[in-house]
Protein backbone atom coordinates (compact mmCIF):
# COMPACT_ATOMS: atom_id res chain seq x y z
CA UNK A 1 0.00 0.00 0.00
CA UNK A 2 1.64 3.64 -1.31
CA UNK A 3 1.28 6.40 1.01
CA UNK A 4 0.24 9.61 0.11
CA UNK A 5 2.76 12.75 0.15
CA UNK A 6 1.04 15.50 -1.35
CA UNK A 7 -2.89 15.53 -2.28
CA UNK A 8 -4.48 18.09 -4.37
CA UNK A 9 -8.35 18.29 -3.62
CA UNK A 10 -10.05 19.81 -6.31
CA UNK A 11 -7.64 22.62 -7.19
CA UNK A 12 -8.57 25.30 -9.35
CA UNK A 13 -6.03 27.84 -10.78
CA UNK A 14 -7.02 31.00 -12.84
CA UNK A 15 -4.89 33.80 -14.79
CA UNK A 16 -6.32 37.36 -15.21
CA UNK A 17 -4.89 37.81 -19.01
CA UNK A 18 -6.26 41.06 -21.03
CA UNK A 19 -9.10 41.52 -18.67
CA UNK A 20 -10.46 37.77 -19.02
CA UNK A 21 -9.94 35.02 -16.33
CA UNK A 22 -8.41 32.26 -18.17
CA UNK A 23 -8.80 28.84 -16.05
CA UNK A 24 -5.95 26.53 -16.18
CA UNK A 25 -6.71 24.44 -13.60
CA UNK A 26 -9.99 23.29 -13.47
CA UNK A 27 -10.58 21.07 -10.51
CA UNK A 28 -7.63 19.07 -10.16
CA UNK A 29 -7.83 15.73 -8.20
CA UNK A 30 -4.59 13.98 -7.68
CA UNK A 31 -2.53 12.07 -5.26
CA UNK A 32 1.10 11.71 -5.37
CA UNK A 33 2.53 9.02 -3.80
CA UNK A 34 6.04 8.61 -1.37
CA UNK A 35 8.73 6.58 -3.40
CA UNK A 36 7.16 7.06 -6.70
CA UNK A 37 8.91 9.06 -9.85
CA UNK A 38 5.50 10.52 -11.23
CA UNK A 39 6.37 12.22 -14.39
CA UNK A 40 3.55 15.02 -15.69
CA UNK A 41 2.77 15.10 -19.29
CA UNK A 42 0.49 16.94 -21.57
CA UNK A 43 0.39 19.64 -24.08
CA UNK A 44 2.30 22.77 -24.25
CA UNK A 45 0.74 25.16 -22.64
CA UNK A 46 -1.64 22.66 -20.62
CA UNK A 47 -0.73 23.82 -17.34
CA UNK A 48 1.92 21.72 -16.15
CA UNK A 49 4.22 23.69 -14.78
CA UNK A 50 1.29 25.33 -13.30
CA UNK A 51 0.29 22.36 -11.54
CA UNK A 52 3.82 21.93 -9.92
CA UNK A 53 3.95 25.60 -8.81
CA UNK A 54 0.51 25.10 -6.91
CA UNK A 55 1.37 21.51 -5.62
CA UNK A 56 4.83 23.19 -4.41
CA UNK A 57 3.56 26.01 -2.55
CA UNK A 58 5.28 28.34 -5.00
CA UNK A 59 2.05 29.83 -6.47
CA UNK A 60 -1.43 30.10 -4.82
CA UNK A 61 -4.42 28.05 -6.05
CA UNK A 62 -7.56 30.28 -6.68
CA UNK A 63 -9.41 27.13 -5.34
CA UNK A 64 -9.27 23.70 -3.52
CA UNK A 65 -6.27 22.85 -1.20
CA UNK A 66 -3.11 20.84 -1.27
CA UNK A 67 -3.03 18.89 1.37
CA UNK A 68 0.96 17.93 2.34
CA UNK A 69 1.75 16.15 6.26
CA UNK A 70 -1.98 17.05 7.30
CA UNK A 71 -1.52 20.53 6.28
CA UNK A 72 -3.36 22.79 3.50
CA UNK A 73 -0.44 24.37 1.68
CA UNK A 74 -3.14 26.84 0.14
CA UNK A 75 -3.96 28.23 3.67
CA UNK A 76 -0.55 28.60 5.33
CA UNK A 77 1.26 32.03 5.63
CA UNK A 78 4.27 32.89 3.14
CA UNK A 79 6.64 32.49 5.87
CA UNK A 80 5.87 28.81 6.60
CA UNK A 81 5.44 28.13 3.37
CA UNK A 82 8.86 29.12 2.98
CA UNK A 83 10.30 26.82 5.72
CA UNK A 84 8.46 23.96 4.10
CA UNK A 85 9.96 24.75 0.89
CA UNK A 86 13.24 24.81 1.84
CA UNK A 87 13.24 22.25 4.36
CA UNK A 88 10.98 19.80 2.76
CA UNK A 89 10.79 20.05 -1.35
CA UNK A 90 13.62 20.59 -3.21
CA UNK A 91 13.12 22.18 -7.00
CA UNK A 92 14.68 21.60 -10.15
CA UNK A 93 14.71 24.06 -13.54
CA UNK A 94 14.81 24.25 -16.84
CA UNK A 95 17.45 26.79 -16.50
CA UNK A 96 19.54 25.69 -13.58
CA UNK A 97 19.15 28.99 -12.13
CA UNK A 98 22.62 28.84 -9.93
CA UNK A 99 24.31 31.75 -8.54
CA UNK A 100 26.50 32.64 -11.09
CA UNK A 101 29.29 34.50 -8.94
CA UNK A 102 29.48 31.60 -6.23
CA UNK A 103 31.26 28.06 -6.95
CA UNK A 104 29.64 25.12 -7.61
CA UNK A 105 30.59 23.67 -4.46
CA UNK A 106 29.20 27.04 -2.98
CA UNK A 107 25.78 27.44 -4.57
CA UNK A 108 25.55 23.42 -3.19
CA UNK A 109 26.21 24.40 0.28
CA UNK A 110 24.83 27.23 0.83
CA UNK A 111 21.33 26.20 1.36
CA UNK A 112 22.45 23.02 3.17
CA UNK A 113 24.02 25.91 6.35
CA UNK A 114 20.26 27.35 6.22
CA UNK A 115 18.82 23.71 7.30
CA UNK A 116 19.38 23.88 11.31
CA UNK A 117 18.60 20.24 11.32
CA UNK A 118 22.21 19.55 10.61
CA UNK A 119 25.97 20.61 11.78
CA UNK A 120 28.07 22.98 9.59
CA UNK A 121 30.78 19.93 9.04
CA UNK A 122 27.63 17.02 8.64
CA UNK A 123 26.43 19.54 6.27
CA UNK A 124 29.96 19.67 4.20
CA UNK A 125 30.29 15.97 4.54
CA UNK A 126 27.01 15.74 2.35
CA UNK A 127 27.99 18.63 0.24
CA UNK A 128 31.20 16.18 -0.46
CA UNK A 129 29.38 12.72 -1.55
CA UNK A 130 26.73 14.84 -3.55
CA UNK A 131 29.55 16.02 -5.45
CA UNK A 132 30.82 12.51 -6.00
CA UNK A 133 27.52 11.53 -6.81
CA UNK A 134 26.62 13.71 -9.64
CA UNK A 135 30.31 12.89 -10.60
CA UNK A 136 31.17 17.34 -10.54
CA UNK A 137 34.34 16.78 -7.54
CA UNK A 138 37.14 18.04 -9.76
CA UNK A 139 35.58 20.82 -10.96
CA UNK A 140 33.76 21.65 -7.87
CA UNK A 141 35.51 25.46 -7.22
CA UNK A 142 34.52 26.47 -10.66
CA UNK A 143 31.91 28.99 -11.46
CA UNK A 144 28.55 27.95 -13.54
CA UNK A 145 29.77 29.87 -16.35
CA UNK A 146 32.88 28.10 -16.68
CA UNK A 147 30.67 24.23 -16.62
CA UNK A 148 28.33 22.91 -19.50
CA UNK A 149 24.76 22.73 -19.18
CA UNK A 150 24.66 19.16 -17.72
CA UNK A 151 27.49 19.88 -14.86
CA UNK A 152 25.44 23.13 -14.09
CA UNK A 153 22.02 20.83 -13.81
CA UNK A 154 23.35 17.87 -12.23
CA UNK A 155 25.19 21.10 -9.46
CA UNK A 156 21.32 22.12 -9.23
CA UNK A 157 20.17 18.79 -8.33
CA UNK A 158 22.46 18.21 -5.81
CA UNK A 159 21.49 21.66 -4.26
CA UNK A 160 17.95 20.66 -4.84
CA UNK A 161 18.85 17.13 -2.72
CA UNK A 162 21.43 18.87 -0.26
CA UNK A 163 18.91 18.99 2.66
CA UNK A 164 16.86 15.71 1.69
CA UNK A 165 13.95 16.94 0.48
CA UNK A 166 10.29 14.78 1.16
CA UNK A 167 9.66 15.63 -2.42
CA UNK A 168 11.54 16.83 -5.42
CA UNK A 169 9.90 18.88 -8.10
CA UNK A 170 11.59 18.93 -11.56
CA UNK A 171 10.03 21.50 -14.21
CA UNK A 172 11.58 19.83 -17.26
CA UNK A 173 14.78 19.38 -15.63
CA UNK A 174 16.43 18.14 -19.22
CA UNK A 175 14.59 20.37 -21.39
CA UNK A 176 18.09 22.68 -21.98
CA UNK A 177 20.60 19.72 -22.49
CA UNK A 178 21.87 17.57 -25.12
CA UNK A 179 21.05 14.05 -25.51
CA UNK A 180 24.22 12.85 -23.70
CA UNK A 181 23.65 15.08 -20.60
CA UNK A 182 20.21 14.39 -20.46
CA UNK A 183 20.61 10.69 -19.90
CA UNK A 184 23.33 11.36 -17.51
CA UNK A 185 20.94 13.36 -15.60
CA UNK A 186 18.40 11.20 -15.88
CA UNK A 187 20.96 8.42 -14.49
CA UNK A 188 21.09 10.82 -11.47
CA UNK A 189 17.70 11.16 -10.78
CA UNK A 190 16.99 7.49 -11.60
CA UNK A 191 19.62 6.73 -8.68
CA UNK A 192 18.04 9.40 -6.58
CA UNK A 193 14.77 7.56 -6.75
CA UNK A 194 16.21 4.01 -6.52
CA UNK A 195 17.44 5.23 -3.03
CA UNK A 196 13.93 6.14 -1.95
CA UNK A 197 13.59 9.82 -3.23
CA UNK A 198 9.98 10.37 -4.22
CA UNK A 199 10.24 12.50 -7.39
CA UNK A 200 7.33 14.44 -9.58
CA UNK A 201 8.56 15.54 -12.60
CA UNK A 202 7.50 17.19 -15.61
CA UNK A 203 8.49 16.95 -19.10
CA UNK A 204 7.23 16.32 -23.02
CA UNK A 205 10.27 13.72 -23.83
CA UNK A 206 9.47 10.28 -23.96
CA UNK A 207 12.49 9.13 -23.05
CA UNK A 208 12.42 11.15 -19.75
CA UNK A 209 9.19 9.90 -19.04
CA UNK A 210 10.17 6.47 -19.27
CA UNK A 211 12.25 6.87 -15.94
CA UNK A 212 8.76 7.14 -14.44
CA UNK A 213 7.32 4.85 -11.78
CA UNK A 214 3.36 6.52 -12.58
CA UNK A 215 2.52 9.00 -15.44
CA UNK A 216 0.05 11.29 -15.33
CA UNK A 217 -1.32 12.99 -18.41
CA UNK A 218 -3.17 17.02 -18.51
CA UNK A 219 -5.47 18.21 -20.31
CA UNK A 220 -8.22 20.57 -19.77
CA UNK A 221 -6.73 21.78 -16.67
CA UNK A 222 -7.45 18.12 -14.94
CA UNK A 223 -5.98 14.79 -14.67
CA UNK A 224 -7.05 12.72 -17.62
CA UNK A 225 -4.44 10.00 -17.74
CA UNK A 226 -2.72 8.04 -14.93
CA UNK A 227 -0.29 4.98 -16.18
CA UNK A 228 1.34 2.93 -13.59
CA UNK A 229 4.87 1.08 -14.87
CA UNK A 230 7.14 -0.98 -13.60
CA UNK A 231 10.29 -0.01 -11.95
CA UNK A 232 12.71 1.53 -14.62
CA UNK A 233 15.15 -0.93 -15.94
CA UNK A 234 17.19 -0.51 -18.83
CA UNK A 235 17.23 -3.57 -20.45
CA UNK A 236 13.55 -3.09 -20.89
CA UNK A 237 14.25 0.60 -22.12
CA UNK A 238 12.44 -0.28 -25.83
CA UNK A 239 9.38 -2.22 -24.22
CA UNK A 240 8.95 0.61 -21.93
CA UNK A 241 8.95 3.19 -24.80
CA UNK A 242 7.12 1.55 -27.35
CA UNK A 243 4.32 1.14 -23.97
CA UNK A 244 4.39 4.81 -23.17
CA UNK A 245 4.66 6.06 -26.73
CA UNK A 246 0.68 3.87 -27.05
CA UNK A 247 -0.58 5.21 -24.04
CA UNK A 248 0.19 8.36 -25.01
CA UNK A 249 -0.85 8.18 -28.84
CA UNK A 250 -4.38 7.06 -27.51
CA UNK A 251 -4.66 9.89 -25.54
CA UNK A 252 -3.54 11.81 -28.67
CA UNK A 253 -0.71 13.69 -27.12
N1 LIG B 1 1.43 34.26 -14.59
C1 LIG B 1 0.61 33.98 -15.62
N2 LIG B 1 -0.27 34.89 -16.09
C2 LIG B 1 -1.10 34.60 -17.11
N3 LIG B 1 -1.15 33.42 -17.74
C3 LIG B 1 -0.29 32.48 -17.32
C4 LIG B 1 0.64 32.70 -16.26
N4 LIG B 1 1.37 31.56 -16.07
C5 LIG B 1 0.92 30.69 -16.99
N5 LIG B 1 -0.07 31.23 -17.74
C6 LIG B 1 -0.79 30.56 -18.82
O1 LIG B 1 -1.27 29.33 -18.33
C7 LIG B 1 -1.18 28.32 -19.32
C8 LIG B 1 -0.46 27.13 -18.76
O2 LIG B 1 0.89 27.47 -18.54
P1 LIG B 1 1.97 26.42 -18.06
O3 LIG B 1 3.26 27.17 -18.00
O4 LIG B 1 1.51 25.76 -16.83
O5 LIG B 1 1.95 25.38 -19.25
P2 LIG B 1 2.87 24.12 -19.53
O6 LIG B 1 1.99 22.95 -19.66
O7 LIG B 1 3.94 24.05 -18.50
O8 LIG B 1 3.49 24.47 -20.96
P3 LIG B 1 4.95 24.18 -21.58
O9 LIG B 1 4.95 22.72 -21.98
O10 LIG B 1 4.99 25.07 -22.77
O11 LIG B 1 5.97 24.50 -20.54
C9 LIG B 1 -0.51 28.96 -20.53
O12 LIG B 1 -1.50 29.26 -21.47
C10 LIG B 1 0.12 30.19 -19.97
O13 LIG B 1 0.17 31.21 -20.94
MG1 LIG C 1 6.02 24.40 -18.54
Amino acid sequence: MKKTILSAKEVFKSFAHNGKQVHILTGMNVDIYEGDFTVIMGASGSGKSTTLYVLSGMDGATGGSVIYNGEDLTKLSEKKLSVLRYSDFGFVFQQMHLVSNLSLYENIIVPGYLNKKRSASETEKRADELLEKMGISDIRDHLPSQCSGGEQQRCAIARAVINEPKLLFADEPTGALNRKNTSEVLDLLTELNRNGQSILMVTHDLKAACRASRILYIEDGRIIGDLDLAMYDEKDEKSRETQVNAWLTSLEW
